[in-house]
């Protein structure tokens, strides 16, 4: 039988008709997702013959105004070709990832099949914010709270989870709840006069994100107390316990401990054990932002790091970092699952129906603070269900393991310094040889600034920049992709003396 579809043309002028059905037209649908396909192949495959650069630096004008200039598509341009150039501008005008010598940020090149997967949710629109709007986003979030969850060692019916746009919105969220649970009614009542200050205890290497949590919850900046860190970077627990007991004579109401797992600058791992006894001790919310670091429960060699995050009254974890797929992908958990309501004390009765009640406890909506959010997770499903979750292992000890092996290399060096030993895949170091022994830190940290930007621009290798705690600048490795090999981090630190090397000359002419 064939579809009459005499009367859609009514409302319409034919032309318009004509154009709306093409834009929907399932063989063209397909035609495009083979040529893409092809063109993903090709791309992968130049990349991984480490052909091109690695960033594709312009700078932001020449970009956006290739970008206007895209945007002129003609009537009657040839789809199946234009779409094929424009996939192309995308490839040539953007970052390659999965160019092993990315070796940049805490965002991975991310296992490809993840983007197809989610490709699949995006392209048929899967969203979520009630469970029957996207059941089966609905289920297979689900499914990976409590695997992730019990991977991390809470128990099974005791826990809540669920997943949002990225690590800053995850921390927000988590610390929303906990300021609404220990100040009880906050949420209702605003922060009247009369009422205690609060405080947010945080670890001195803390993510932005954190503090500016502070700002959003009303508790503000400058009511963050941020606790020192040992010779490792880490949060010194001593410290910990004399900030909780001062602030406890002078009944301060604290909104959360914050602790990391593992802070950002160089991967520093909190003792999360011994600061979930002190918050024990002192009867106070305990957070950890392991937004990098959740990912080692999948491994067995590196769990150990983050042993007594299951102790946390909140956590994040990002999947869209360690977890290797793409961006955004973040994990909210409670341990105590009666505070998953706890963060928005609120009804939507349009959207949560009271003739189907037992529905609520599968709306996400009423966890997060997107309403529509986009079926984040099937990524992450799909190549857990593809692989086995021991991907994720395997992916924490190649990557983890290379660190050490790039550690090794600059610790053999005599031109270089290590300002820390990893715990991770986060690698701080300087190019420091002899001919600059009589500069000071600061021009030293200057020299490895240039030496970065010199490097990304050519997109010969991308690599980030940090400061010491003291200030000075730095040169930051973070090894987020899996095809990354030694040869190449040798390669790397052989680019460094060489801009370096010509930068020091140029300096001393
Ligand atoms: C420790 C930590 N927390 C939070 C964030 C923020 O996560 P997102 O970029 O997903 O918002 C980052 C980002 O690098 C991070 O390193």
């Amino acid at each position: 039988m064939s579809a009459d579809h005499s009367n859609v043309d009514s409302v319409s002028p034919q032309s318009v008709t004509d154009r709306v059905r093409s834009y929907f037209d399932p063989a063209t649908v397909g035609s495009l997702a083979v040529r893409l396909g092809e063109l993903l192949q090709n791309h992968f495959e130049k990349l991984s013959r480490r052909e091109g650069p690695v960033l594709n630096w312009n700078l932001p004008e020449s970009n956006i105004a290739a970008a206007v200039e895209s945007l002129k598509s003609e009537r009657g341009d040839d789809v199946p070709q234009r779409f094929e150039q424009l996939v192309q501008l995308a490839f040539s005008k953007g970052h390659n990832l999965h160019h092993p010598r990315y070796v940049g940020h805490q965002v991975p090149a991310s296992v490809p099949a993840a983007g197809l997967f989610d490709a699949v949710a995006s392209v048929t629109n899967q969203v979520m914010a009630i469970y029957e709007m996207g059941p089966w986003a609905t289920a297979v979030e689900r499914a990976l709270v409590n695997m992730w969850a019990t991977q991390i060692g809470l128990k099974p019916g005791t826990f809540a989870g669920f997943v949002t746009n990225g690590g800053s919105l995850a921390n927000l969220t988590a610390l929303l709840t906990a300021r609404n649970v220990v100040l009880g009614d906050v949420w209702e009542s605003g922060f009247g006069a009369g009422r205690p200050q609060p405080v947010l205890v945080v670890q001195s290497d803390a993510h932005y994100c954190v503090a500016r949590s502070a700002g959003i919850l009303g508790i503000g900046t400058e009511n963050i107390r941020r606790v020192p860190l040992d010779e490792r970077r880490r949060m010194d627990v001593g410290a910990l316990r004399e900030i909780l007991e001062e602030l406890k004579q002078s009944q301060t109401p604290v909104v959360a401990v914050v602790a990391a797992a593992c802070a950002t600058p160089i991967g520093a791992f909190d003792p999360l054990d011994e600061i979930a006894d002190v918050c024990e001790e002192f009867g106070v919310w305990m957070h950890v932002d392991a937004a990098h670091g959740g990912a080692t429960a999948f491994s067995d060699q590196h769990r150990h790091l983050i042993s007594g995050l299951e102790r946390a009254d909140s956590f994040i974890c990002d999947a869209h970092k360690t977890l290797f797929v793409p961006a955004l992908c973040a994990f909210v958990f409670y341990r105590n699952r009666e505070h998953r309501f706890e963060t928005f004390r609120q009804e939507a009765s349009y959207l949560f129906d009271p003739s189907a009640p037992g529905m609520a406890e599968y709306d996400g909506g009423l966890l997060t603070i997107e309403c529509t959010k986009h079926a984040a997770t099937y990524g992450m499903w799909g190549i857990t269900a593809l692989y086995g979750k021991e991907l994720f292992g395997d992916l924490i000890d190649h990557t983890f393991a290379l660190t050490r092996r790039l550690y090794q290399l600059l610790s053999e060096a005599d031109d270089f310094v290590t300002l820390h030993e990893p715990q991770c895949n986060i690698q701080v170091f300087r190019y420091q040889p002899a001919a600059v022994a009589n500069w000071s830190a600061e021009q030293v940290g200057n020299l490895n600034r240039q030496i970065r930007r010199t490097i990304i621009e050519s997109g010969e290798f991308y690599l980030v920049q940090t400061t010491d705690a003291n200030g000075a600048g730095a040169l930051r490795v973070c090894l987020m992709n899996p095809m990354t090999e030694e040869g190449d981090l040798r390669h790397l630190l052989d680019h460094i003396r060489k801009v370096g090397t010509s930068l020091i000359n140029n300096a001393s002419m």
